[in-house]
């Protein structure tokens, strides 16, 4: 059942609904909390159905559509797709569905990508959701189709990540097998199109050629999420107490949690997202 909500955004200090397939998504939120203070930011992650990265468009528009219902009923103004994979195939589904504002990572990273390449050679890296959907290649092709663009499917980085692997010799030999072809086809521009992929920035680093600019999702988000809600500053007393929600409890929550959002988090409620 989709809730349908009108779309102005008539609250100066508009409340922010974030959502992901799981935690990954609090590297997004970590950059727009630090951007937003005065904000008050609902975090929905859907542990339950992690990861959304191998699964079909049809689950993915029914799950994020659960939980945009979900995050309207808990007071959310503007949603945040913070799930590149949701924000690959979901989309258009959502926009069709309601009419609050929805804002996924796609077109601000390309956009943020397209600033900087000077080789006009773009490279992403994803899930297979992601990069199967050529939703970034067709984007940015839509935008300036001189541009060149190589997408390379990463499927093992979501769990390396996942197991706290990310230092380790086998995400080095993964990092190489995936991304070290890239240094000989002149790219100068990588985006991180998978919310689990900041983790392994010093691997991708230590194997890419230290002259490729990576897009850096968090800050592009907010930097499209100022445009639309500006920065506000009217003093507010009391600081906004953030919701945190998971469809379920994973082994290792915290751990990972904290990993993502650089900081504890407190206060997590387990609920079903409809
Ligand atoms: N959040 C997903 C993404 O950004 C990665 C994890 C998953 O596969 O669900 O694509």
């Amino acid at each position: 059942k989709i809730n349908m909500k009108s779309t102005s955004l008539t609250n100066t200090m508009p409340t922010i609904g974030v959502f992901d397939s799981g935690l990954g998504g609090l590297t997004i939120l970590k950059q727009l909390q630090q951007d937003f203070p005065r904000n008050k930011f609902l975090y929905c992650g859907d542990t339950a159905h992690l990861p959304y990265g191998t699964k079909s468009q049809e689950s993915i528009e029914k799950f994020s559509s659960n939980m945009v219902n979900f995050l309207i009923s808990k007071g959310a103004d503007i949603i945040i797709v913070a799930c590149h994979s949701a924000s690959s195939v979901a989309i258009d589904y959502l926009n069709t569905n309601f009419s609050i504002p929805i804002i996924e990572v796609i077109t601000p990273s390309i956009n943020s990508a397209i600033e900087e390449t000077k080789t006009n050679q773009i490279c992403v890296i994803g899930t297979h959701t992601t990069i199967n959907s050529k939703t970034y290649s067709n984007k940015i092709k839509s935008i300036n189709n001189d541009l060149i663009v190589h997408e390379i499917n990463c499927p093992l980085f979501v769990p390396i990540v996942e197991e706290g692997l990310e230092n380790h010799n086998i995400s080095y030999m993964t990092t190489k097998l995936y991304l070290e072809s890239i240094n000989s086809l002149g790219v100068d521009t990588l985006i991180l199109g998978c919310t689990h992929y900041p983790i392994l920035i010093d691997m991708i680093n230590r194997v890419i050629d230290n002259n490729i600019f990576i897009v850096d999702t968090g800050v592009s988000v907010s930097k499209d999420l100022k445009n639309i809600i500006g920065i506000n500053s009217q003093s507010n007393n009391c600081m906004p107490k953030h919701e945190y929600y998971v469809s379920d409890m994973p082994y290792r929550f915290h751990e990972l949690a904290s990993k993502f959002l650089d900081q504890k988090v407190g206060d997590v409620r387990c609920v079903e997202f409809k």
